[in-house]
């Protein structure tokens, strides 16, 4: 949650930094600020209660010149979404400007301090607090910037990303970081400085990924410097971006969240490369060939996740305890961190976040490593602190995931779960080897079932405008499509606000069915593989109280589709893999009624793509 961005070198910071806060816009906008250091030695420091376009109109009548200077994007955690509480804050004197990521657990308790040696504050924030302790620690003992933030964060708990310039000196910005993502990116006499790759890319593919506890000073003609919050010196390690700027982009499509849905026959594609090797039929995970004696001997599997990475987790377990035999649990990470699980040394715990970053899944990460449990990551964002975290993994690799609505990496998490089923059934044995070598050609198959899917969307868009209407949803599905219709169903509140539940098919007798009426859509996911006969009777259900029914069928079905008001055809695939082609029409489907209701499909209200607070 929260975006920061800042740029120190030749060029004029502010494009480069509103640039950056528009790519880090999904990670909260609730409002936007600049702090900007000009030739005259002046800190300006702007903000705007909304988005970045917001704080662009207001500062357009400003003076934004300076080559250096920081940005923010607000997801508010203390302090109402206000012009007061955006970010930067200055400290005192005005001096110092902060922009901050995560938050300060003892902010009040230093804030007292602060107030009984003369400091008062502006806003109701957990920042400010922190900009103005380094401030008094800088007069107090007469250090230099770096040294006072090194100070001050070693006094403080909770978890952040910051950014801290001194108008005195425009010659250096300081950095840091716990729990909170940050990346510098190094370019010629200049440095950028985010919290992640997205706004550096365009200028260099040199990074550099701070980590946890580690201060960074970018100064104009100097080497780039990082020490310990214990004063440990630390050499940059630089890398390589594999990120390109065309990912970023929306190309062609009115919204990000489109792009991806339609992205997903290349992004499982590109999950799938290097691993399936479809001419020999054949399957290769890294991770699991590197730690194989774990993954056959583990009395018990942990995954570990939130949102829709844990209902991609939940469609793992299906697929690891029918292949591989062994237990697997599905742990909501908030709940697993702090319920004292028991956790013993031959259980594997598979962590599974798109962003890498999200703060209760990277808890019970270290909750479960601290019990001498395997770590096991299943990520998208490269380099970000899940992966740092894991003694192993495999990344999904489906580029960058813009829209705050998991779609493609939803699948491709479902892929890479998959994939891992499969080598640890085949491995131990308990999956023969004709089944086994069935499902792997039909995984190669999946890309293009998905395009087949997709040239449906105009069909669902047009049925999607029937259903604006509605105030809630119910999504039903059984076996392996239980988890596609709780992923469903979140996709729909998400992005257009309407109450949907997700439920076992046959759990509805035992409560929800008392909600069926003629105003209720009931989405169904119905193909023939898994317990078809089971979910017909189901439908029959709902028919007999008029609920209205949209049912997701393998094509050529006729019995469904006879009871359904509206059907979408999928084709027909292994059963294990349904998930991956039933979710798509659910994904067009959440989409089309959202943009028809008007909502903002890509960053809808009070969400935030990256969940770095908890
Ligand atoms: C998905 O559409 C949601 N925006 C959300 O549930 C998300 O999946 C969740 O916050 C977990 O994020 P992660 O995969 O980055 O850990």
């Amino acid at each position: 949650m929260c975006g920061i961005v800042g740029y120190i070198g030749t060029r004029q910071a502010y494009p480069v930094i509103i640039k950056g806060l528009h790519r880090l816009e999904y990670r909260g906008y609730d409002s936007a600020g600049v702090a900007l250091i000009n030739e005259n030695g002046e800190l300006n420091v702007y903000k705007a209660k909304g988005k970045v376009a917001d704080l662009e109109r207001f500062a357009s009548q400003q003076d934004t010149k300076g080559t250096i200077g920081i940005a923010h994007t607000r997801w508010a955690t203390h302090g109402e979404p206000n012009q007061v509480n955006a970010h930067p804050h200055f400290s005192q004197s005005e001096e110092l400007a902060i922009i901050h990521n995560g938050i300060i657990e003892n902010y009040a308790l230093l804030k007292q301090s602060l107030i009984e040696h003369g400091f008062h504050f502006r806003s109701q924030t957990d920042t400010e607090v922190l900009v103005q302790l380094i401030e008094f620690i800088k007069k107090t003992n007469g250090t230099d910037l770096f040294t006072a933030v090194q100070l001050a964060l070693s006094q403080v708990i909770g978890a952040y990303a910051i950014a801290v310039v001194e108008k005195s000196n425009p010659n250096v910005l300081i950095g840091a970081r716990k729990g909170s993502p940050l990346v510098v990116g190094i370019g010629d006499d200049e440095f950028f400085l985010a919290s992640d790759a997205t706004p550096i890319v365009e200028y260099t593919n040199q990074v550099v990924y701070i980590g946890d506890e580690e201060i960074v000073k970018l100064e104009r003609g100097k080497e780039l410097k990082i020490k310990t919050i214990s004063n440990v010196e630390k050499t940059p390690e630089i890398k390589k971006l594999e990120m390109t700027l065309t990912q970023l982009e929306k190309g062609g499509y009115p919204h990000f969240m489109l792009k991806e849905i339609f992205e997903q026959p290349k992004t499982l594609s590109d999950s799938m490369r290097g691993r399936v090797n479809i001419e020999k039929n054949n399957i290769a995970l890294s991770g699991f060939i590197d730690n194989k004696d774990k993954f056959l001997n583990a009395g018990r599997i942990i995954i570990t996740a939130c949102g829709t990475s844990w209902h991609a987790g939940l469609i793992g377990k299906y697929a690891i305890e029918e292949f591989a035999r062994i237990p697997v649990e599905v742990e909501y990470s908030s709940e697993f961190r702090y319920r004292k699980p028991v956790i013993s040394p031959n259980d594997i715990v598979i962590a599974i976040s798109q962003s890498g970053e999200t703060a209760d899944t990277l808890a019970a990460v270290e909750l479960a490593k601290s019990k001498g449990a395997f770590i096991f990551g299943i990520c998208n964002v490269v380099g970000s602190s899940i992966p740092r975290n894991t003694h192993s993994g495999c990344y999904t690799h489906v580029g960058p995931e813009i829209g705050v609505a998991s779609t493609k990496a939803f699948t491709a998490q479902v892929t890479v779960l998959t994939m891992l089923a499969l080598l640890i059934g085949k491995e131990k044995g308990t999956l023969c080897d004709e089944k086994y070598l069935k499902i792997v050609s039909e995984l190669g198959k999946i890309p293009d079932k998905i395009t087949d899917i997709l040239s449906q969307n105009d069909t669902i868009a047009q049925f999607a405008k029937t259903f604006t209407y509605a105030q809630n949803f119910i999504y039903l599905g059984r076996g392996y499509n239980y988890p596609v219709a709780l992923e469903g169903a979140l996709k729909l509140k998400e992005i257009s606000y309407i109450h949907a539940e997700g439920y076992p098919a046959a759990e509805m007798k035992h409560g929800p069915i008392a909600l069926i009426s003629q105003e209720m859509p009931v989405v169904v996911l119905a193909p023939n593989a898994g317990m078809y006969e089971k979910v017909l009777s189901n439908i029959q259900e709902i028919k007999a109280r008029k609920g209205k029914i949209i049912s997701i069928v393998t094509q050529g079905d006729t019995e469904v589709k006879r009871l359904s008001d509206y059907t979408i055809s999928i084709p027909e695939t292994e059963e294990c893999l349904v998930p991956l082609l039933a979710a798509i029409p659910l994904q067009l489907m959440a989409y089309h009624i959202a943009v028809v209701k008007g909502t903002d499909v890509d960053q809808p209200r009070n969400l935030a793509k990256s969940v770095t607070v908890e």
